[in-house]
């Protein structure tokens, strides 16, 4: 690891879109690129953190330093992060799907008859809020809320209801799914800060300050 503030500490990220299997070649999934995340990571491993990446399934390559585990579904994501734990901060950037198919066909749905099939969703984990209850949970736990509207009355909500210490907001409804800038506000209770659009690689390098000011 690299020299820097953040030598010593080990920092988790989850990263990107999860698949929830419909069937052996069909899934759902969201839009999410994993940009913001793994350059959050790339920034957390540039402080000189260990850097845990838990990464649903994207095409961007690995940041220098960081250990990667790939995962697709949201179960898959929520047993990766309970493995890497503890951390002194966790960050889960990732899309988790809400919900997955209630039962995975086991071969692949056929076309053939008369109605298409109904799916039949259930809820996946909120992996945030179940690090949240943990004994070992981070000292330092962030959230991320996507929004595409009231973005940090939102977030504030969400920090309360799920536990986290602190909740990244940013508006979706323009192209920050898949672009390569973000406009985030990060909220830590009544006290808002709003960063202007910036690239992903700044936002993580700023949040990955704001982080290490943060630890004790
Ligand atoms: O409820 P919502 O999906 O908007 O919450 C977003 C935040 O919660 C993100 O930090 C996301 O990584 C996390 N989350 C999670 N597990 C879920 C759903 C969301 O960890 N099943």
């Amino acid at each position: 690891t690299a020299d820097g503030p953040l030598k010593g500490r080990h920092v988790l990220v989850t990263a990107g879109p999860t698949w929830e299997p419909i069937d052996p070649v069909r899934y759902i999934a969201n839009r999410s690129s994993g940009k913001q995340g793994f350059a959050i990571a790339a920034a957390a491993a540039r402080a000189g953190a260990r850097v845990t990446l838990v990464a649903g399934p994207v095409h961007l390559e690995t940041p220098p330093g960081v250990d990667r585990v790939d995962v697709e579904s949201a179960l898959q994501m929520a047993d990766a992060v309970k493995r890497a734990l503890p951390a002194d901060i966790a960050v889960m950037v990732a899309a988790v799907a809400d919900w997955r198919t209630a039962d995975v066909a086991k071969e692949k749905l056929k076309k053939r008859g008369s109605a298409p099939p109904a799916l039949v969703l259930t809820e996946n984990p909120d992996i945030l809020a179940t690090v949240a209850a943990r004994p070992d949970r981070p000292p330092l736990l962030i959230g991320f809320a996507a929004e595409t509207q009231d973005v940090v009355k939102h977030a504030k909500e969400k920090r309360k209801r799920k536990g986290a210490d602190w909740i990244i907001a940013n508006d979706v409804s323009g192209d920050v799914m898949g672009g390569d800038a973000n406009a985030v506000h990060i909220v830590r209770g009544d006290d808002v800060i709003s960063l202007p659009e910036m690239p992903k690689e700044d936002v993580a390098r700023i949040l990955v300050e704001r982080f290490t000011d943060a630890l004790v």
